[in-house]
C-alpha cells in the first residue's frame, strides 16, 4: 500500500529560542529536519516525503516543500494537498523529532495494517512520572493511573480519508490540536498506541536539544 510521509517543520521554536527557524537548528553537524528526513528515506514502504516549512526555506533533496501554516494543524493540512492523491497511508512526523528511526517508522506502518480496522497508529512510550492534574499549578485534583498513561509521540500513522476527515474538524479544534490523532478520536476514529523509546524525545527546549546532541553522538559512537 503506498505510504506518503509529512514532516512538519514549519514552527518557530519560540520555546527553544534560537535564532532562526528550530527545523534549521544546528544538531549533531547538520540541520535538525535533516534528521528525520533522512531516517524516512530509510523506511521501506515509504514512497514520497513532502515538508511542511517556514518561508523561504527549501525543501531538502529528495522532498517536496509545502508552505507551513499558522498552526501545527495547517501545516499537516498544506502539506497532505501537495502529497498528491495517490497514497492511501500517510504517515506524520515532527521534525522537532530527531530522533526517529526507520525501524519505529516500520513499525507504526505495520501497526495500522495489523488485524482490528485502525484508523491511526501513534508511537507512544510508557509514562514513568506519576502524573497529577493541578489546574493551575497550585491544588492538586487527581492523581491518575500511571499504568494506563502513554506520552503519545510521532510518528503517527492513518488512514488517508480518516486523516482528511480529522482535518476537516472545526477551526478551534485544529487550532487547539497538539497532535492530528486527537482530531481523529473526535471524529470517532480508531487510534492504537505502538510502544516506541523515550529516547524518540521532542526537542522544545534548549536542555531537550542538548540532550539529542548526546543521544545522536552515542549513536554515532
Ligand atoms: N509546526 C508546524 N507548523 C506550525 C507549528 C508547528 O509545522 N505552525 C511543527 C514544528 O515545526 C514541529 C512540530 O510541528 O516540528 C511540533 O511543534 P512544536 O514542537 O510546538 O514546535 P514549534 O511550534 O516550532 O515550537 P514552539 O511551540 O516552542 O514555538
Ligand atoms: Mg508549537
Amino acid at each position: 500500500m503506498p505510504a506518503v510521509a509529512l514532516v512538519v517543520a514549519a514552527g518557530r521554536g519560540e520555546r527553544l529560542g534560537s535564532a532562526g527557524p528550530k527545523a534549521l537548528v544546528a544538531l549533531a553537524g547538520r540541520p535538525m529536519l535533516e534528521w528525520s528526513v533522512a531516517a524516512l528515506q530509510r523506511t521501506a514502504g515509504i514512497d514520497a516525503i513532502v515538508v511542511a516549512l517556514p518561508p523561504g526555506v527549501a525543501a531538502p533533496a529528495g522532498c517536496s516543500g509545502a508552505e507551513g501554516g499558522p498552526q501545527r494543524s495547517h501545516s499537516v493540512r498544506n502539506a497532505l494537498a501537495a502529497a498528491g492523491p495517490k497514497a492511501d497511508v500517510i504517515l506524520v512526523h515532527d521534525a522537532a523529532r530527531p530522533l526517529l528511526t526507520a525501524e519505529l517508522a516500520e513499525r507504526c506502518l505495520a501497526a495500522l495494517d495489523a488485524d482490528g480496522g485502525w484508523d491511526a497508529a501513534v508511537a507512544a512510550a510508557p509514562v514513568t512520572d506519576t502524573i497529577k492534574r493541578a489546574p493551575g499549578g497550585l491544588g492538586v485534583r487527581e492523581t491518575l493511573d500511571r499504568a494506563e498513561l502513554w506520552a503519545v509521540q510521532t510518528p503517527q500513522v492513518f488512514r488517508r480519508a480518516a486523516l482528511e476527515r480529522a482535518l476537516a474538524r472545526p477551526a478551534a479544534e485544529l487550532a487547539a490540536a497538539t497532535d492530528d490523532a486527537v482530531l481523529v478520536e473526535r471524529d470517532g476514529g480508531r487510534v492504537r498506541v505502538v510502544a516506541a523509546p523515550r529516547e524518540n524525545i521532542k526537542v522544545t527546549t534548549p536542555v531537550d536539544l542538548e540532550l539529542a546532541e548526546l543521544l545522536l553522538a552515542a549513536r554515532a559512537a
